[in-house]
């Protein structure tokens, strides 16, 4: 008979280690989850008393943890114990792109990964399955179980490893968790791919369980992520192309999601796709095709790469050229610097480039995000923010959205919040130094209202308001 698994380690409390081990916790009380990282700071967030503060911002989540933090759910620094205890691991930990030596900038660094494998060899008891959670290049599987492999004896430990990619995104992860698309196993252990699909089972159907070998379940996950960065990327393309010609991206989308063939999400256009996933897994994607020779599958995939790059550069020029080709002694208010809406999470966000962009031009940018912090913005972009002097190009952080647009001389959207959604032009507008402009990248705001109250704008994908603008 299966054993049922009783006590669950997750070592890497980030955005996916931390959602994941509080749903599971959530949904299975009789299992213990200890989850463990070496990172002092944020585990003292997780563990403060107040639920406001823990590390990441995702709707739901502080709730889950108020509800079991302390009962089935621990957060700690001692890997050693929770490891011995654990009958089965995650592994959760950063692999972000390699920044050098070989494959730098396209292959990912498994530095993190080696050495919670390394870990797991030297402190687990007896035999204990090592799910690979983080998303991974293809046969990172094989990397974890050769260290595990070699120093078993030693250690008088077994393992079994398998692959359970991710799909959650952020903003969403709760609802992404508790009720999946499908949950994805690869493994070539049946009794142990059975251990993690109970885990499952105690919330989701069992059809929505696919099972694979841990190659095919590794590949899928870059697949999913390539496919879903490539429908971004083409409508990106699409925006530039409406612009031009007179089409409208919002009546375009609309016309070709109807299609059942080519389905509703993931065509709105923006600044490029940001996040933890999707650059990383498309850079993985081409490397692995450029390794195995295959050069016309790579190239096409450093298309999709190419074109969001792009898009972000586009976008700096135009508001650069529309504010008549100089920035110095302007303030640009900046809404949302997070990649996407409803997260505090900021990596790759296309706001760090533009951001950069536009002080390198001169500007004086008011940074305003409702869930960033000030000192994470501080890192993005490299330099302190100039604390009110605001004679100089730089930034400075703003409190609240009236904060950041009063006296601005143009306005950047650049994450769909709500909050953006709902701007009050009639209350804003006002505020402005005139003439006053709005750049819209993610589409979202009420711009013919904007434009009752006397402010130029444009629309990603609009040239609705090209009398205006300049291309
Ligand atoms: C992604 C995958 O969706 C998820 O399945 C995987 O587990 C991790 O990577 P995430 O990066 O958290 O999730 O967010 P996602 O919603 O996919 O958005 C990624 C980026 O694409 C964001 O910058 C977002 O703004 C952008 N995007 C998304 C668009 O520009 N247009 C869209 O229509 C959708
Ligand atoms: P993700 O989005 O993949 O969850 P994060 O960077 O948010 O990425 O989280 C990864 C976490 O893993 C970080 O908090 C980091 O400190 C932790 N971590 C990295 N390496 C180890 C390790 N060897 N042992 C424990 N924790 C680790």
């Amino acid at each position: 008979m299966t054993k049922h698994i009783k006590n669950i380690c997750c070592i890497g409390a980030g955005y996916v280690g931390g959602p994941t081990m509080a749903v599971i916790a959530d949904r299975c009380h009789n299992i213990s989850v200890n989850v463990v990282d070496i990172n002092k700071d944020r585990i003292n967030r997780w563990n403060n008393p107040d639920v406001s503060q823990i590390p990441i911002y995702e709707p739901g989540l502080s709730d889950i943890v108020l509800r079991r933090r302390g009962k089935n759910l621990h957060f700690s620094t001692s890997l050693k114990e929770n490891i011995a205890k654990a009958d089965m691991i995650f592994i959760s930990v950063n692999t972000p792109t390699k920044t050098k030596g070989i494959g730098a900038g396209k292959a990912s660094d498994l530095k993190w990964v080696e050495s919670s494998a390394r870990q797991i060899s030297k402190f687990a008891k007896g035999f204990t399955i090592v799910v690979e959670k983080s998303t991974l290049p293809v046969k990172t599987a094989q990397v974890i179980k050769e260290i595990l492999e070699s120093s078993k004896k030693e250690n008088h430990n077994s393992f079994s490893v398998l692959s359970n990619p991710e799909f959650l995104a952020e903003g969403t992860a709760i609802n992404d968790l508790e009720n999946p698309d499908r949950v994805l196993i690869g493994g070539d252990d049946q009794q142990s791919i059975e251990q993690l699909s109970n885990v499952y089972l105690n919330w989701i159907k069992k059809e929505k369980i696919i099972t694979t070998n841990l190659w095919s379940s590794e590949l899928s996950k870059l697949i999913s992520n390539a496919f879903l960065a490539q429908r971004i990327s083409s409508i990106n393309s699409v925006s530039a192309l409406c612009e031009t010609t007179g089409a409208d991206i919002k009546e375009v989308s609309e016309a070709i999601r109807t299609d059942k063939r080519i389905g509703k999400y993931f065509l709105n256009p923006g600044p490029g796709f940001g996040g933890s996933c999707f650059k990383k897994d498309i850079s993985n994607l081409v490397y692995i095709c450029d390794y195995y020779g295959l050069k016309e599958v790579s190239a096409y995939w450093q298309k999709v790469l190419d074109i969001n790059n792009w898009q972000s550069e586009r976008i700096l020029n135009i508001i650069v050229k529309n504010l008549f080709g100089t920035l110095s002694g302007k303030k640009i208010s900046i809404l949302g610097f997070a990649f996407k809406a409803n997260t505090n999470d900021t990596r790759e966000s296309p706001a760090i480039k533009i951001c950069k962009g536009l002080i390198e031009e001169g500007a004086l940018l008011k940074i305003y995000d409702p869930k960033v912090e000030e000192f994470q913005i501080e890192k993005d972009l490299g330099q302190p923010q100039l604390i009110k002097n605001d004679n100089n190009s730089g930034w400075n952080f703003s409190k609240s959205l009236l904060d950041s647009t009063k006296s601005a001389d143009a306005i950047v959207i650049l994450t769909e919040w709500l909050e953006f959604e709902q701007i009050d032009w009639e209350e804003v507008a006002p505020m402005m130094r005139k003439p006053s402009f709005i750049f819209d990248t993610r589409g979202i705001s009420n711009i013919n209202d904007a434009e009752k109250y006397g402010i130029k704008c444009w629309r990603i994908g609009s040239n609705l308001n090209n009398k205006y603008y300049d291309k």
